[in-house]
């Protein structure tokens, strides 16, 4: 598996409360040189946090859309996290990682855009630091619009007719898609746009082991520590 990327996906997740600091900080304690996340606006605030209601990952109750930031900081995300901002994963992870930011929610691409602009203006995160990848196509073409120096990658649970145009109109560095979708046709097309190809979500080596023969450069997984050896 040497050479293939391995990304803890929302942090060391198998192990640690989904998308927070304990999850990336054990990631990156494990040797991870990648790791992934959700973002969602609140009241312009990025946060890190998957769901779109509170019940599944934290004490709070209803919508995230519905809840104040003070409030949403306050609740526990499991074993007394709470819930990151971006920013604070960004500064986290900064010199030790790169950051996949998951533009979740509506909006999320011109306010990482903003975010990073400021980052990068202050030196405090580089371009190459970071990549962004959405389901929500439209949202990563605003991101591509005002930032073509971030490396996008697209995500797919099902893949489109038109995949190999979508593809080249991101113009993009990787593609993301559930592990079932790949196959060797699949990946002929992306590597031909340039494109590599990550699975999600990998949790068994002999499954990561078989996705990497066949050609997939790399894969999200939720248990890094069962394919980081740290020297
Ligand atoms: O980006 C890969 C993966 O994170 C997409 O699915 O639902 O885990 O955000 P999800
Ligand atoms: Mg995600």
């Amino acid at each position: 598996m040497s050479g293939s990327i391995i990304i803890a996906h929302r942090g060391a997740s198998g192990t640690s409360p989904e998308n927070t600091m304990l999850a990336f900080r054990t990631a990156l304690e494990i040797g991870a040189e990648w790791l992934e996340l959700d973002v969602q606006l609140v009241e312009n605030e990025l946060v890190v946090f998957h769901d779109a209601k509170l019940e599944r990952t934290t004490n709070g109750k209803g919508f995230l859309a519905d809840i104040a930031l003070s409030e949403l900081r306050q609740l526990d995300a499991g074993k007394g996290e709470k819930i990151p901002l971006l920013r604070e994963v960004l500064s986290l992870a900064r010199g030790r990682a790169q950051v996949n930011i998951e533009l979740k929610g509506v909006g999320t691409g011109l306010a990482t855009v903003e975010l990073l602009n400021e980052l990068f203006e202050q030196k405090q995160l580089l371009p190459s630091g970071v990549l962004a990848s959405s389901l929500r196509l439209e949202e990563l073409h605003n991101f591509q619009q005002l930032m073509p120096q971030v490396r996008r990658a697209p995500i797919y649970e099902s893949l489109p007719k038109d995949f190999m145009i979508e593809l080249r109109r991101f113009d993009c560095w990787s593609v993301h898609m559930h592990k079932s979708l790949i196959t060797g046709r699949i990946l002929e097309i992306a590597k031909h746009q340039g494109c590599r190809v990550f699975a999600w979500t990998v949790n068994k080596v002999a499954e990561a082991e078989a996705l990497i023969t066949l050609g997939a450069a790399g894969f999200f997984t939720d248990y890094p520590e069962r394919f980081i050896r740290k020297n």
